[in-house]
Order: C-alpha cells, then sequence, then structure tokens
C-alpha cells in the first residue's frame, strides 16, 4: 500500500531572542518562576520583514529544498495559523507568491496549536485521493504581535516561529502516514481565545453579547486570554487519549513509539501526558525551553529539529500530538 510519506522538513526562527530576564524588567515575573511553572527559558520574536507569511515560506524553502523539489511541483499548500497577518488574502496564498508555486492551490486552517497537525491530516485525505499530488504543510506564527505585553499570566508562554513539511506518496510500503485524527469540542471555546477585529457591523445594530453565551471581545484589546489551569488539564488528557485510542486502531501501544514529538506547550504538561502514557521521557522531543509555546508553529519546528539532530531513523515509529483553543487536537502516527 502506498502511503502518503514525509520527504523533507524545514523552520525558520525569527532571529530576536527574548529571554526570561529580560522579561523580569517588562513584567512582575522572574526566570525562576517561569523555568519553574513552564520550562520556558527564551522565546523568538519576529521584527519587520519577519511577518507570519514571510517565515511561512522560509521554513517552506527550506522543506522543499530538502525534498529536493522546487516550488512549481507543489499542488497544495495548507498554512495553520492563528495570526495571518492580513484576513485576506490567506497567509498560505502570501506564501504561494513568496515561493513561486504557481501550480498549488492555497488554504489556511485556523486550528490553534493543533493547525499543523490539522493541515497534515487534511494533506493525508487529500493525498489518498489523488496519489500523484505533493503538498507542503507549515505552521506559522507572529504571537508576539498578538499577546498582552502587561499580562504575565500569558505574555511569558509564547513565541514566534514557523516549521514546515513536503508531504507526497511513497513506493515504500512501509514508510508514511499510518493513522491521523482530529477531534474538536467548541463548547470549551471559552477556556483559550484571541480577539479579533470585530466581524460584525455595529451600524446594522446586531446583538453582540448574550448573557447565556460566551462574551466575544475583550476590553484589554486583541489579545490571547487564557484559563490555564483549565487549559493544563484538558491538554494532558486530550493528548493523551487520542495517542492511546489512534495507536490502538492501529495494533499499536505507547511501547511501539520511537520518538513522541506533542504540541510545546509546557514542560510541566508534557511531563503529564509522559506519566499518562506511561512512555519514557527520553521518548518525547523537546525544545520548548528555547522557543516557547509557537502554536500552530511548535509540531512542525520540533518535528524539523528532530529530523536533522538524526533522531529519526528509517523505519522508526513517530507520533505527533497537539491540541489548542476550540478546543482543537489530533494525532498522527508515522512509520518514518
Ligand atoms: N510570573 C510570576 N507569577 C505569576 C506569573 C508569572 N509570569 N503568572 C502567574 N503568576 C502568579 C499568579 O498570579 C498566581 O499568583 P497568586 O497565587 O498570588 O494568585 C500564581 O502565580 C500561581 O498562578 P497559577 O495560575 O496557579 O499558576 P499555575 O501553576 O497554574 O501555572 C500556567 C500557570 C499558565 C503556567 C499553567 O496554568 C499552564 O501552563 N497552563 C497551560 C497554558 C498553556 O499551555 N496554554 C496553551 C495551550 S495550547
Amino acid at each position: 500500500m502506498t502511503r502518503p510519506t514525509i520527504l523533507g522538513t524545514g523552520s525558520y526562527l525569527p532571529k530576536r531572542i527574548l529571554t526570561n530576564r529580560d522579561l523580569e524588567k517588562m513584567v512582575d515575573t522572574s526566570d525562576e518562576w517561569i523555568t519553574t511553572r513552564t520550562g520556558i527559558k527564551s522565546r523568538r520574536i519576529a521584527t519587520k520583514g519577519e511577518e507570519t507569511s514571510r517565515i511561512a515560506a522560509a521554513a517552506g524553502k527550506d522543506a522543499l529544498k530538502m525534498a529536493g523539489l522546487t516550488p512549481d511541483e507543489i499542488d497544495l499548500i495548507i498554512v495553520g495559523t492563528m495570526t495571518p497577518e492580513m484576513a485576506m488574502p490567506s497567509c498560505a496564498c502570501f506564501v504561494q507568491q513568496e515561493l513561486g508555486a504557481v501550480n498549488a492551490f492555497a488554504l489556511d486552517v485556523n486550528a490553534a496549536c493543533s493547525g499543523f497537525v490539522y493541515g497534515l491530516d487534511t494533506a493525508d485525505k487529500y493525498l489518498r485521493c489523488k496519489p500523484d499530488m505533493k503538498a507542503l504543510i507549515i505552521g506559522t506564527e507572529n504571537l508576539s504581535a498578538r499577546v498582552n505585553w502587561k499580562d504575565r499570566d500569558t505574555c511569558v508562554l509564547f513565541g514566534d516561529g514557523a516549521g514546515a513539511c513536503v508531504l507526497a506518496t511513497s513506493d515504500n510500503n512501509d514508510s508514511g502516514i499510518l493513522a491521523s485524527r482530529l477531534f474538536s469540542d467548541g463548547r470549551l471555546s471559552d477556556l483559550l481565545m484571541l480577539d479579533s477585529a470585530p466581524s460584525m457591523n455595529p451600524d446594522l445594530n446586531f446583538q453582540t453579547k448574550n448573557n447565556n453565551k460566551t462574551e466575544i471581545g475583550s476590553e484589554q484589546g486583541p489579545y490571547i486570554r487564557m484559563k490555564g489551569k483549565d487549559v493544563f488539564k484538558f491538554a494532558v488528557r486530550a493528548m493523551s487519549g487520542a495517542v492511546s485510542e489512534l495507536l490502538a486502531t492501529v495494533d499499536m501501544t505507547v511501547a511501539d513509539i520511537d520518538l513522541l514529538i506533542p504540541h510545546q506547550a509546557n514542560i510541566r504538561i508534557l511531563k503529564g501526558l509522559a506519566d499518562r502514557l506511561n512512555i519514557p521521557f527520553e521518548k518525547i522531543f523537546i525544545n520548548l525551553n528555547k522557543y516557547g509555546n509557537t502554536s500552530a508553529a511548535s509540531v512542525p519546528i520540533a518535528l524539523d529539529e528532530a529530523n536533522r539532530e538524526g533522531r529519526l531513523k528509517k523505519g522508526d515509529l513517530l507520533v505527533l500530538c497537539a491540541m489548542g483553543g476550540g478546543f482543537t487536537w489530533g494525532t498522527t502516527i508515522i512509520r518514518w
């Protein structure tokens, strides 16, 4: 059986580094608090010329180079992001333009921190219907533009970056995506939110607030808002449940995993995940200490690092999992 397979990976991290020590000068926090509560030591901050689509294209170029493909060979571009620089055109269309991928169609996926896993699953399904297609899947975020730098509860957690992979159907019977599954639960939407420009026209006098519904719009500005403890508990439960359930569908168990690349949100979430799955911590790839939570970019950046560091050998069983606002979550099982 031929399966969609990852031919190349890439990433781009903005040059500017913001350390916990730097944050001590900006809000009432400490390196000790951030390190013990989150595991994060520094994060990257995008500056001029490092807009969401630009860093996405840089990561995409990197992945294409590794795959040995030119941009005009790509049929589909999917970009996972919740911080596109514009609502229209999509970030994916900007990426297409920047790369010169003239034969592709391009779309954005907004699934917050699960954006890359959602994009990978979508591309997997396309390729199974049309095996000659080649897809570029990217996760990219400019979260520094969308956190409230006066809110210590959130500003210490996030960072900017982009990661990518090229997916194409392989003739190798063994390698490729073995299984993938996505989940959402919109009932939990108010636990993690990022305000955007209002989409209701005030001149039309719509009722925008309702006591029985989640209040949309923040008094403080268009920033990330979060109920941290609730998100934390759900993230551990959702990712561990999704991984073990999907493994069972391909007659495997956690013991078969060679490397688990989870969304890089918080070291304590990853320890909780390891405990619940009963997987040795060394089998979990971690780089959140360097980059913080880069949302949709976190899994593909980690995938690219793991790949370039030689952590993935041919035949290894790789599992990706992510969870984010919405709530959304999902997991992918790949034979490398
Ligand atoms: N520096 C210092 N103190 C801080 C702080 C910071 N950056 N942020 C919060 N605090 C304070 C709080 O105000 C609180 O003070 P109080 O006890 O006087 O009220 C105290 O630290 C403890 O806060 P609490 O919220 O109980 O901490 P916590 O152990 O739950 O850790 C998070 C907070 C945000 C690190 C944790 O809840 C978390 O990781 N949640 C998941 C977040 C996440 O990953 N979101 C994205 C998922 S995709």
